[in-house]
């Protein structure tokens, strides 16, 4: 049960103004957290993930043998442990990041050792046989404990394998990639909606070999991995409560620069497009071969109009759809979401929770198994919303009280500081009262 601690109120606004740089991609952020902890050498970043699932990365990291040191402003130089990790004497806490612990499996399982990963108790809730199939496959053996953490594997040489993944996951893929990068053969993961590639380009930026088609990625093991620099860009999941905030604005405007905009994680651009917000893109560079850029969105004077997500947009999108349909009482049309049924084994179940807090601010709102309907037209009161511990239904609720009648508060408001802590700040400066 998550026990609510910090209340935010938050207050109507009248536009969202201004320019920001946001802090580092959680996802990439540990994707090279991880890496260079298991590279040779030293690696050195800039703008890294501030939020508190990153650190549980970097913390784990630590404690299998790689050296962090914090800088100022988001700056990480890891020295790696070179192929080998130190088991450590204790369980290793992945806190309340799925990421971590789903990802570690697999750098772990073909590790000399035993090892015990723990979370809190919203990751303890979460399915963890989608990663103990595939390794299992591979000759590991892991304890779960009922489907979930705590997780126990007893690391050991493993065989390469042909897998194809049974729900879109970027973490499972992940897992497996990270076996396969120390076991004999060519391990090769399928997919039947791309999802996320920053393992598969972080990989490479760390010097390791892999071929990828439309639909797979193979890896030839064993491999190491070379220590590297990098800057890393802008969350655009976290960009994502802000332009979704700005398009609910005729009057706003808002740049973001240096943000993410890896073609797998950009979807959202494409469906605020379609809503009828304003977007456009500039100073696209290549970062290490996650594509960087300046996002500008302004919004139409006659306001946003209405969409369907479903198939593999749901996928594409799973981060962003609180967020859209906490927005969409305000679309003229609504939003329809479907195929979307792994919001609910998400940090909370983000189908019901985000039904509920909408009729919280007086909004009609129908639920399915795998989305919900969310019809257009409404207009919502200021509520106290239960985020259930979830920093993305914290942040997504804060953005549907910026047009609500009244004030509405936020319950459990610092759980955003587990992908983003500096949310209430920037949300301040550029939200016009
Ligand atoms: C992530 C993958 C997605 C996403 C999560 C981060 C990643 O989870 O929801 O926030 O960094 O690989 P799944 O792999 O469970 O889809």
């Amino acid at each position: 049960m998550h026990t609510a601690t910090e209340e935010r109120i938050i207050r109507p606004a009248r536009n969202i103004y201004g320019s920001l740089r946001l802090p580092g991609d959680k996802s990439i952020s540990h994707r090279y957290g991880m890496l260079s902890a298991f590279a040779e050498g030293t690696s050195h970043f800039t703008n890294f993930s501030t939020g508190a699932d990153c650190a549980s990365t970097l913390r784990c990291m630590e404690a299998l043998g790689a050296t962090v040191t914090w800088g100022e402003n988001g700056s990480v130089s890891v020295t790696g442990v070179g192929g080998r990790v130190q088991p450590p004497s204790t369980a290793l806490d992945c806190g309340n990041s799925g990421s971590t612990m789903r990802m570690i499996s697999g750098l772990l399982a073909p590790q000399e050792g035993t090892f015990t990963l723990v979370g809190d108790a919203s990751l303890s809730r979460r399915p963890m046989e989608r990663i103990r199939k595939p390794l299992e496959t591979m000759g590991a053996r892991l304890t779960l404990t009922e489907g979930h953490a705590p997780i126990t594997i007893h690391g050991g040489p493993l065989k390469a394998i042909d897998f194809t993944t049974p729900v879109p996951s970027a973490q499972v893929k992940t897992c497996v990639l990270l076996a396969g990068l120390q076991t004999e053969g060519t391990t090769i993961v399928r997919e039947s909606v791309r999802t996320r590639d920053h393992s598969e380009l972080a990989l490479r930026a760390f010097g390791a070999k892999l071929t990828r088609t439309i639909d797979s990625v193979s890896i030839a093991g064993p491999q190491t991995l070379r220590a590297m620099d990098a800057a890393v860009p802008g969350d655009i999941s976290s960009a994502a409560f802000f332009l979704c905030a700005a398009a609910l604005f005729p009057g706003s405007a808002l740049v973001l620069d240096s943000l993410g905009l890896n073609p797998t994680r950009a979807t959202l651009l494409d469906v605020l497009t379609s809503l009828g917000a304003h977007i456009s893109v500039l100073n696209l560079e290549d970062k290490n071969a996650e594509l960087v850029g300046t996002v500008q969105i302004s919004s139409p004077p006659e306001g946003l109009r209405s969409t369907q997500i479903s198939g593999a947009l749901a996928a594409q999108l799973i981060d962003e759809l609180p967020v859209l349909a906490a927005i969409a009482p305000y679309t003229s049309g609504g939003i329809r979401i479907r195929d979307a049924k792994e919001l609910r084994v998400k940090e909370s179940d983000r189908i019901a929770l985000v039904a509920t807090n909408l009729r919280a601010m007086g909004a009609e709102v129908e639920e399915f198994d795998d989305g919900l309907d969310v019809p257009g037209g409404q207009t919502l009161h200021g509520a106290t919303i239960d985020s259930g511990g979830d920093h993305r239904i914290a942040m997504a609720f804060s953005v549907a009280a910026l047009r609500a009648n009244g004030e509405t508060r936020i319950q459990g408001a610092e759980s955003a500081a587990i992908s983003f802590p500096e949310f209430f700040d920037l949300l301040d400066l550029v939200a016009e009262r």
